[in-house]
C-alpha cells in the first residue's frame, strides 16, 4: 500500500483539478434543457475510466440519461467489487442564495463549493481516483472492479432498475460500495447500514373552471388551496403519527439493541436545532430524533402551490391548488402497497368540491445492509486505516433506491462508505465538501480495495 497512498499523495493537486472540471458540468437530471450536458458528463466520466487505465468502458444509452460503466477484471481468483454512484445532482434553484456560481467551483476554508460537490461527483472521484492510485503504483488491481455510474439517481433512478435486470450476468459482483451517504460528524468515520425508502406524489386539485373574486364567490364555493391543506394537514395526528390506515403495519419495530447503538452515538440535539435555526423540534411520539429520521417512516410536504403568491394582496378564489409529496419508508414498508394505501386515503378524505389528479413519481424501496458481513467487516477496517479511528454504524433517513435493487437481483450487499457531512448543504444552496474528507475518502477506499483481497466473500 505504500506505493499507492505515495500515488495519492502526490497526484493531490491534479485530483483537485480533475474534480473542478466534473463540478463545471451542469448535469442537472431532472431539467431537460440539460440533456446535451448530461451526455458531456457521462462522456468525461468515461474519459476518466480510459484515463486511469480500465480495460473497458463504455456508455451505455437508457430511456432516460445514459449510464457509464467501466471494468478491470485482471485480478483472477479476486473478489470482484461493483462501484456505484451517480454523476447527476440536483436543481441549483435558488441561485440567489448561492455565495458563488453552483458550476464555479470555488475552494473557500477547505472546502469545495459547488452543486454536487458532496452529491455525489465528489465521492465518486474518490473511487475513480483511488482505483488510479493502484494502477499507476502497481499496473494493476488487488480485486476486479466494475464501476455503474448513472445519471438518474436524483430523479429516481427510473431506468436503472430493468438495465440490472437485463445485465445480471455483467454485473455480476460479490459486493457493492457505495459512497453517496455522510458521516455522522466530522473526523468520525461512518458506514451506513441502513436507508429509508421513498414514495413520491403529485396531488392536483381542481375547482371552478377558473379564478374568482374571492369576495363574490368566498363562502360558496370550495378553495382548492384550503381543501388541499385540511387534507395535507389530516395526514399527521397529534402525536405526529401518519395517519393513512394500515401505514405502520409492516414497519419493522427497532430492537433493544438498535436503540441502545443510536444513544451511544455522540448526538448533540442542542447543537442540531442551532444548526437548523429552530427552537424545538418535532416528531413522533415516543422516539428519538435519531430513530424518527433513520427508522421511523414519515410523510412530508416537498411542495406547495396555489393562488396568488406574489407582491401586495389579491383577493382570488384560486381555481386549483398543488403539492408535491413523499412518504420515506422503513424496512418492511413496500413502496407499492403504501402507496395503493395513500391513494385510497387521499380520495377518502377529498370532498366532492374539487377533482383530485393523482400522479406518482419516483420511489424506491428501504434497505438494511448486515453489519457482519465480511465486505462490511473490510470497509470498517478500511475507514480505521484511513481515518485513524474505528467507524461508527448509523442508518441515514435518505435513500438511494438502487441499493434495495443490488440486493433483490444482484444478491449482494452493499458497503454505504460516506465521505460527505450532514451540514455540506446537499441539495440546497452553498452545497460543498470537505476537501480532507476527499482526501482521506481516496485513502480509506484504496484501502478497502485491499482490505477486500484479502477478504473471503
Ligand atoms: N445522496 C443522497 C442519498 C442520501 C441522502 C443519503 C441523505 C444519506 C443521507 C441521494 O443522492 C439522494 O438524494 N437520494 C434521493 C432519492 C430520491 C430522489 C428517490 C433522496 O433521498 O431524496
Ligand atoms: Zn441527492
Amino acid at each position: 500500500m505504500k506505493d499507492v497512498l505515495q500515488q495519492i499523495e502526490t497526484g493531490a493537486d491534479r485530483h483537485l483539478a480533475e474534480l473542478k472540471e466534473f463540478l463545471r458540468i451542469p448535469s442537472v437530471s431532472s431539467n431537460s434543457s440539460h440533456r446535451k450536458d448530461m451526455e458531456r458528463c457521462a462522456e468525461w466520466v468515461k474519459g476518466q475510466f480510459e484515463g486511469i487505465g480500465l480495460e473497458r468502458s463504455e456508455i451505455i444509452p437508457t430511456a432516460g440519461h445514459p449510464l457509464v460503466y467501466g471494468e478491470w477484471l485482471g485480478a483472477s481468483g479476486k473478489p470482484t467489487l461493483l462501484i456505484y454512484g451517480h454523476y447527476d445532482v440536483q436543481p441549483v434553484d435558488p441561485l440567489d442564495l448561492w455565495e458563488s456560481g453552483p458550476f464555479e467551483p470555488s475552494i473557500r476554508d477547505g472546502r469545495i463549493y459547488a452543486r454536487g460537490s458532496t452529491d455525489d461527483k465528489g465521492q465518486v472521484l474518490i473511487h475513480i481516483k483511488a482505483v488510479e492510485a493502484h494502477l499507476k503504483a502497481h499496473g494493476k488491481l488487488p480485486v476486479n472492479v466494475k464501476f455503474l455510474i448513472e445519471g438518474e439517481e436524483e430523479v429516481g433512478s427510473d431506468n436503472l432498475d430493468a438495465f440490472i435486470a437485463e445485465n445480471g450476468e455483467r454485473l455480476r459482483a460479490d459486493a457493492v460500495v457505495v459512497s453517496d451517504t455522510a458521516m455522522f460528524d466530522r473526523d468520525l468515520p461512518t458506514i451506513t447500514y441502513g436507508l429509508r425508502g421513498i414514495v413520491f406524489f403529485q396531488i392536483d386539485l381542481e375547482g371552478p373552471n377558473s379564478d374568482l373574486h374571492s369576495g363574490s364567490f368566498g363562502g360558496a364555493v370550495a378553495n382548492p388551496g384550503g381543501v388541499l391543506a385540511r387534507i395535507l394537514a389530516a395526514m399527521k395526528d397529534d402525536n405526529g403519527r401518519v395517519t393513512i390506515p394500515g401505514f405502520y403495519d409492516d414497519v419493522a419495530p427497532l430492537s433493544d439493541r438498535e436503540r441502545e447503538i443510536y444513544r451511544s452515538l455522540p448526538f448533540d440535539e442542542d447543537r442540531y436545532k442551532k444548526e437548523l435555526g429552530v427552537e424545538a423540534l418535532s416528531g413522533e411520539e415516543g422516539f428519538s430524533t435519531l430513530e424518527r429520521v433513520w427508522a421511523r417512516p414519515t410523510f412530508e410536504i416537498n411542495g406547495l402551490l396555489s393562488g396568488f403568491t406574489g407582491e401586495g394582496a389579491k383577493t382570488v378564489l384560486p381555481a386549483r391548488a398543488m403539492a408535491k409529496v413523499s412518504m420515506r419508508l422503513v424496512p418492511d414498508q413496500d413502496p407499492d402497497q403504501i402507496a395503493t394505501l395513500f391513494e385510497q386515503h387521499l380520495r377518502a378524505l377529498c370532498p366532492p368540491t374539487v377533482q383530485l389528479r393523482l400522479t406518482r413519481m419516483q420511489g424506491g424501496k428501504p434497505c438494511l445492509v448486515p453489519i457482519e458481513h465480511p465486505a462490511v467487516q473490510a470497509g470498517a477496517r478500511a475507514l480505521e486505516k484511513g481515518f485513524g479511528r474505528a467507524p461508527v454504524f448509523i442508518r441515514e433517513g435518505g435513500s438511494i433506491p438502487v441499493v434495495a435493487t443490488f440486493s433483490d437481483l444482484l444478491k449482494i450487499p452493499t458497503v454505504l462508505l460516506g465521505f460527505g457531512l450532514p451540514n455540506e448543504n446537499a441539495h440546497a444552496p452553498n452545497e460543498h465538501l470537505d476537501l480532507s474528507n476527499f482526501r482521506r475518502g481516496i485513502v480509506s477506499v484504496a484501502h478497502f480495495y485491499d482490505e477486500l483481497s484479502r477478504t473471503s466473500l
